[in-house]
Formats: structure tokens, C-alpha cells, sequence
């Protein structure tokens, strides 16, 4: 059970909602069913309160893969994404194109009234959040961004004794993601990866998780950015690569808190330290929040667990996000927690590539 039901409750209260509901399916539309988007597309079939009645990807053989997982529903194709925008019939959409046309995209659907699941991050630049925090604001629409760690129960659960004050006042996170190795170089999926402006690069396609996670214990957004970032292993690899291989930046935030933060592509498996790990440090102790939720006190003490593991669904975030279309649940990743999310990514982008110290406050977005 996702922590968005309980949230609901099982109480007779939500049943006629259910029971009234239930024979309506919301209108589904896919853009982008690439490898995420076809993942999402099955995800979405396995909802009983849905249908997808139109997929869009400008590669046509792509498109014809979706179109033969989705026969059931005998949706609708096209290459052509603005079609699927003004398709009265469609009522959601998921976004699953590459980051750089994300904002657009979004900001599209949400002005001709539909809902919207966007992929994380949901923007690449400033501006681009900033159209698209307007664009959600002035709907009645669901927003849900991609940030799917926000419905992952166990880690949701030690965060919100985090936030409580279960280890204190939060001092310091060390956090990081490192992968074993760079993505593959033969362009079958994700082509459009190492195009800094396309992608945003590793901090800001797959780190914005990481850095969601640590915003999220924190319970702020940073302040400022300081860091250093290049290409020491991958040069040139493949030919035109202009994102980085590494980086290693400090953040501050409002209430005196650091991150530090790595993120690298030369991580060898097997290696003591996981590949990803985010210790949150408290005046009370500290906590290995990824994996264990382990909580260690300062004073020698016993340790302890925050947050039983749970077995999580692999679709909760989906799941979440027709909960809200159909019953007006809150969102899990709302636009503020997407913006904030891709902005600190970003933040960590700018201050390697500019070389100096990032303010939030100079991206203009009032998030
Ligand atoms: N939430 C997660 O854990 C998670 C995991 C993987 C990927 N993603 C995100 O999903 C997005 C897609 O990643 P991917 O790995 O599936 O990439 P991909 O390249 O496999 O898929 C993107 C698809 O979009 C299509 N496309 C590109 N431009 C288009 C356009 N103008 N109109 C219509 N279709 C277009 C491409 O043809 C491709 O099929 C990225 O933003 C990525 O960050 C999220």
C-alpha cells in the first residue's frame, strides 16, 4: 500500500468516490515511449481505471512497438506531439521525451486543460521552470513530476520523523551517486545524453533524484552553490561529449545546513562505499537514509531503525498520480517539488561551469 492511500485511508468515506467513478477510465496519452516511456506505458495499461487512447514518438518504429504493447486499447498514433495536445479526447498526459522538451511539452497540455505526468527533471534551464511553474498554477490540473522517490514508503516514512526531529537539527548531508560506468555510446536509447543542453548531463538527468531526496530531508531548498565538475576519464567519448564525467559541489542552505555532494561515472563495483548513499547528520545522531535508515546517536548509544523496510510497488508513483486525477489526491511531486528539484541540479551545473558561487535567488523562480 502506497503512502498516498494511506493518506486516503481505506475509510467508507473515499468508496463512494470509488463506486462513482468507476466505470469512467481517464483518457490516457503517451509522449515519448522510448525506454522510460514504454516502461510507463505498461505501468499505465496495468491501471484498471485508465486507457490509453493515443501515443506519440517521433520515431516510428518506437512508435509501432508501443502501439502493439497497447492493442488492447486501440489507441491512436502520431509523430507529431502537438497533435496529441489538441486531441480533445485525451484528458492525461505522461511526458517521457528527452529533459530538454519537457517544460514545453508540459506547459502545452496543461494550457489546453489536460493533466499531467512529466518526467524528471522538468526543466533544463531556469526559464523554462519558470513557464512551467506558472503554467501549473494557473491550472485546476494534476502536476506530477517524475520524481518518484517521494512515494517510496520506507524512506518517506524516515524523512518525515527527519523533519520531526528524530536526529535533531540537521547539520550536514554527505550524499552522492556514482555509477560503474558511462551509459552506452551506440545512441540505441537515450541519443540525446551527452548534448549538455539537451540532457542536462548526469547531475541534472539522473543526480535530481538524489538531490530531490536531499532536499527533502533537509526540508528546504539550497540557498547557494559552490563546485567543480570535468571530464577526467571520458574525453571526448563519445566524440562531441560535452557533459561532465564528475563533479564535486558544496551546497548551503537557509537553516545553516551543507550538502556535499558527488556525482561520477568510474565508480568500480564491489567498491566499500555504495555507489549511492545519502547520511544525513542531525545535533542527535546520524542516519543512513538510502538503504537501512539506520539511525546512529551521537552519544554511543544504541542504534536504531527510523523506518521498517516495506515492500514497495514499482508503480506507486503512476498509481499516485491517476489517484489524483480521479479522487483529488494530493500530488506526490507537485511543481514545486520538480522545480526545486531540477533548480538544485541545475544550481550545481552552473556553479562548475561559471566557476563561481550560485545564488538561488538570481534563477528568478519563485518556488
Ligand atoms: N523517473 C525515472 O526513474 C526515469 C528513468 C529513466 C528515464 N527517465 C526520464 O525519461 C525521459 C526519457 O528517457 P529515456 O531513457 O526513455 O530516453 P529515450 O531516448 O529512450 O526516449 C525518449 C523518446 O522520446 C522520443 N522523442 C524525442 N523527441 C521527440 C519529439 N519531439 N516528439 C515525440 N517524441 C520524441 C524519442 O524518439 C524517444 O523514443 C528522460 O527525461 C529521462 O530522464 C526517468
Amino acid at each position: 500500500m502506497n503512502r498516498r492511500y494511506f493518506v486516503l485511508g481505506t475509510a467508507a468515506a473515499v468508496r463512494p468516490i470509488f463506486a462513482q467513478a468507476s466505470s469512467e477510465k481517464v483518457a490516457t496519452a503517451m509522449i515519448g515511449v522510448g525506454n522510460r516511456g514504454a516502461y510507463l506505458l505498461k505501468a499505465v495499461m496495468n491501471q484498471p481505471d485508465t486507457r490509453v487512447v493515443a501515443l506519440c514518438d517521433n520515431k516510428p518504429d518506437r512508435l509501432d512497438k508501443a502501439a502493439t504493447v497497447a492493442a488492447k486499447d486501440n489507441p491512436s498514433t502520431t509523430t507529431e506531439w502537438r497533435k496529441i495536445i489538441d486531441n480533445k479526447d485525451v484528458e492525461a498526459v505522461y511526458i517521457a521525451t528527452p529533459p530538454y522538451l519537457h517544460a514545453e511539452m508540459a506547459v502545452a497540455a496543461l494550457k489546453a486543460g489536460k493533466h499531467v505526468y512529466c518526467e524528471k527533471p522538468i526543466g533544463t534551464t531556469p526559464s523554462e521552470i519558470r513557464d512551467l511553474v506558472k503554467a501549473a498554477r494557473a491550472s485546476n490540473k494534476v502536476f506530477v513530476a517524475g520524481q518518484q522517490m517521494r512515494t517510496m514508503i520506507q524512506l518517506g516514512t524516515a524523512i518525515k520523523k527527519i523533519n520531526e526531529g528524530a536526529i535533531g537539527d540537521i547539520l550536514f548531508v554527505k550524499a552522492q551517486r556514482h555509477a560503474t560506468r558511462d551509459l552506452p555510446y551506440d545512441g540505441s536509447s537515450g541519443d540525446w545524453y551527452y548534448d549538455f543542453k539537451k540532457s542536462g548531463g548526469y547531475l541534472v538527468e539522473q543526480s535530481v533524484h538524489n538531490l530531490d531526496a536531499c532536499n527533502w530531508a533537509i526540508g528546504q531548498h539550497p540557498i547557494r552553490c559552490a563546485g567543480f565538475g570535468g571530464i577526467n576519464l571520458h574525453k571526448n567519448e563519445p566524440q562531441g561529449r560535452d557533459i561532465y564525467d564528475h563533479q564535486s559541489l558544496t551546497y548551503e542552505y537557509a537553516n545553516g545546513a551543507k550538502l556535499s555532494f558527488t556525482q561520477m561515472v568510474f565508480h568500480p563495483r564491489g567498491m566499500p562505499v555504495n555507489n549511492q548513499t545519502i547520511a544525513v547528520f542531525g545535533s542527535k545522531g546520524a542516519v543512513d537514509l538510502l538503504y537501512s535508515t539506520n539511525f546512529y546517536p551521537l552519544d554511543g548509544t544504541t542504534q536504531s531503525v527510523l523506518a521498517e523496510k516495506v515492500e514497495e510497488k514499482n508503480d506507486a508513483h503512476i498509481r499516485a498520480f491517476f489517484d489524483c486525477v480521479r479522487h483529488g489526491a494530493k500530488s506526490p511531486a507537485d511543481v514545486v517539488i520538480g522545480a526545486q528539484a531540477a533548480l538544485t541540479a541545475i544550481m550545481g551545473n552552473e556553479a562548475c561551469r561559471q566557476g563561481k558561487v550560485i545564488e538561488w535567488k538570481d534563477f528568478g523562480v519563485d518556488v
